[in-house]
């Protein structure tokens, strides 16, 4: 088995594993789909990608490269933007609950523009700001009240969400208000972000629809609207996407429509998909250990398991997987690929049908780019795994494996 035309093999060789491998090529194709349809004459078009998704140097690296902007949600994603050398300028710095350190440290490194949460923000803003010469443009993040279709915990937009201001609410007037007279806040206009893994068209309409519906409650100009991310992607062979030129072109018909229909303008739309830049790009690579039948299961014991990706446990999420260089053998075996944590929870595939495996033969799974290494951690002291990004060839060790002194370096006696 080859990713980015190296072997599977040459890489456990080289890094072992639990290995994170990124084909390189296919971040930069989704990209180019993503730019190449996402544009219109009658207004300017960005990409933002949703950081949270991949929070690493080497990523923040290569999305300004590529010419994304990014989305922030913390001082630590902002410190690896700058630290990475990230055009700040392009940073949209979001989260319900910015403190004013990342405020001022947002202020410092020079970043753009910051999407306002809520009405205590915007009081905070102000406070923060008075003294500084610090600016921003601003955005304001709306809940639309409408939930897509999609595992719930990661819907966002239903009236009590943690996020944003509701559609209905009186709060979205004063705060537009206050943001107009500061004078280190510039009001650029409104943001939604509906949801994740989204398979479903309906939702982003609609989106459009009630922002266009909100814009037309004031009487001035707006000048940007950002529709978030959220697109599906594919983990397995029952996720059918959108495909991202589709969605793309889809939302920018629609908004080319409200606008006529409308009369309201913008000068540029914005879009932040996290998971379907990185998703399908990353690979986890396992070495077998132990093989275990029980009365009515076959266990594969993996080297790795929850703490390098929370995703089955935490939702239930489904992903497919293959035994290096086995993929075409006959696969009768109906197994469990269980990982080596603490907990009963720890499986990361809870039924696939696999070839006969061996200890130590390689076991990759399949579109783990997006929310596994961002959101692994050290439970039972597990060491982080190392991340490699291949592209046509070439390898580049993007993260080392964290070494058992690193795990002790913050604690003391
Ligand atoms: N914009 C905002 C404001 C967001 O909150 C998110 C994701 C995105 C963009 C990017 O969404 P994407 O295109 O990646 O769907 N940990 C969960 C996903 C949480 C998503 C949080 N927000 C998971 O592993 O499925």
């Amino acid at each position: 088995m080859r990713i980015g035309n190296v072997d599977v093999k040459e890489l456990v060789r080289d890094y072992q594993t639990p290995l994170y491998v990124y084909d390189e090529g296919k971040i930069k194709s989704v990209v180019k789909e993503f730019k190449d349809n996402f544009k219109s004459d009658n207004f300017s078009t960005d990409v933002l990608f949703a950081c949270k998704a991949l929070d690493c140097l080497y990523m923040y690296n290569l999305a300004n490269k590529l010419g994304l902007c990014l989305d922030c949600v913390t001082g630590g994603e902002i410190y690896g933007a700058y630290k990475a050398g990230f055009n700040m300028k392009n940073v949209f710095f979001h989260g319900n609950n910015k403190s004013e350190d990342e405020i001022l440290m947002a202020g410092k490194y020079g970043v753009g523009n910051i999407i306002i949460d809520n009405l205590d923000e915007v009081k905070m803003l102000e406070e923060v700001l008075k003294d500084t010469d610090y600016h921003f443009n601003v955005m304001m993040r709306i809940n639309i009240g409408v939930s897509a279709h999609t595992h719930q915990y990661i819907i966002t937009a239903h009236p009590d969400s943690k996020f944003g201001f509701f559609i209905e609410s009186e709060d979205i007037f004063t705060a537009v208000e206050m943001i107009k007279k500061n004078k280190n806040l510039s009001f650029k206009g409104f943001h939604s972000h509906i949801g994740s893994q989204i398979f479903d068209k309906e939702g982003f309409l609609i989106a459009v629809s009630k922002l266009f519906g909100l814009m037309a409650k004031f009487d001035f100009e707006f000048e940007w609207l950002n529709l978030g991310g959220g697109f599906g992607i594919k983990y397995t062979d029952e996720d059918k996407p959108i495909p991202y030129d589709e969605v793309s072109k889809m939302l920018i018909d629609k908004v080319n429509e409200e606008m006529k229909s409308t009369g309201i303008k913008i000068s540029r739309l914005l879009i932040e998909p996290g998971r379907s830049i990185v998703g399908e790009a990353g690979y986890t690579l396992y070495t077998i250990g132990q093989l275990k039948k029980t009365k009515n299961k076959m266990y594969y014991f993996i080297d790795g398991g929850m703490s390098d990706n929370i995703r089955p446990a935490l939702y239930q999420a489904k992903y497919a997987c293959d035994v290096v260089d086995k993929e075409s053998s006959e696969k009768k075996n109906l197994v469990c690929i269980a990982g080596k944590c603490c907990e009963s929870g720890d499986v990361i595939i809870e039924d696939i049908l696999l070839p006969e495996a061996k200890k130590n033969d390689i076991l990759v799974v399949y579109s783990t780019g997006a929310y596994g290494y961002s959101m692994s951690s050290n439970y039972n002291k597990m060491l982080k795994p190392a991340m490699v990004f291949v592209d046509n060839g070439n390898v580049k060790l993007a993260c080392k494996r964290q070494s058992y002194d690193d795990l002790y370096a913050n604690e003391e006696i």
